[in-house]
């Protein structure tokens, strides 16, 4: 059995590397008991190498995006391989911030390729829009899932940790809204079915399937419960060293 993940997503923030080195040294101070969950940051690119020479065991490294090509013509990219050997070991890739911008289920695809290839555990966030009351989610997120997982093997769909972020409840989405532990735990056994067509029951089964959406000390203990989820994908409470700890002692208390 994988250990339950609880993964910081800094997003633009903070705004000086300094800021980044004591946030991050925060937490790695916190995180020193920590055995049974594992504890991913994930800063603008830009600190990642600094951070790398602070990370340890309990505290690791990931990156928000990266891009598919290994070397080349590609002004303003920055490769799997690069990050891998800057000592970065996961990548979000697909967040719906990065969707709104464009990124494609097609282009996300190559960038799984391309990750898995360096050696970085891919989290890639999946999600949709809204809830209609046709109930037409559930063909988006299943069409993310096989467009996002085309020609990867079963073994490499096992390395992927998914991430079920419904954008209607990131804490940065206008008139955003909840989701229930509920939702959530509907959406991941969906997920699992489609996964386990699209590779074998024995992988769906097992792969991590985390949840992301405004999630905070008060209702971690849920998600991670009742949502029956393997972990959390945590953004504006990452950014305060202690609320994220609040988090990731919850986890370690649960599992
Ligand atoms: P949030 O962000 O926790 O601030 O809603 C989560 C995410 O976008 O990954």
């Amino acid at each position: 059995m994988s250990k339950k993940v609880i993964i910081g997503n800094w997003k633009m923030n903070p705004s000086t590397s300094k800021e980044g080195d004591a946030w991050f040294k925060k937490i790695a101070k916190l995180v020193v008991k920590i055995k049974k969950t594992e504890v991913v940051i994930c800063p603008p690119f830009l600190y990642l190498e600094k951070l790398s020479k602070i990370r340890t065991s309990k505290l690791k490294l990931g990156a928000q995006d990266s891009f598919w090509g290994d070397v080349g013509p590609f002004t303003g990219e920055i490769s799997s391989d690069m990050l891998y050997n800057s000592g970065v070991r996961f990548v979000i890739l697909g967040h719906s911030e990065r969707r709104a911008l464009g990124e494609t289920n097609e282009l996300i695809n190559k960038k799984i390729k391309s990750s898995l290839t360096s050696g970085l555990v891919p989290v890639v966030c999946i999600g949709e829009k809204e809830r209609d009351v046709e109930h037409n989610y559930f063909d988006i997120v299943k069409s993310q899932l096989v467009d996002c997982l085309k020609g990867i093997s079963r073994d490499s769909i096992s390395r992927i940790i998914f991430a079920y972020e419904p954008v209607w409840s990131i804490s940065t989405t206008e008139n955003r809204r909840d989701a229930t532990s509920s939702d959530t735990r509907e959406m991941v056994m969906f997920m699992r079915k489609v996964l386990s067509d699209i590779s074998s029951p024995q992988v769906a089964h097992n792969v991590r399937i985390i949840y992301g959406g405004s999630v905070s000390g008060r209702d971690a203990e849920d998600f991670l419960k009742n949502g029956q989820v393997d972990g959390l994908l945590v953004g504006k409470a990452s950014l305060e060293p202690k609320r994220f700890f609040e988090i990731i002692e919850i986890c370690e208390a649960k599992v």
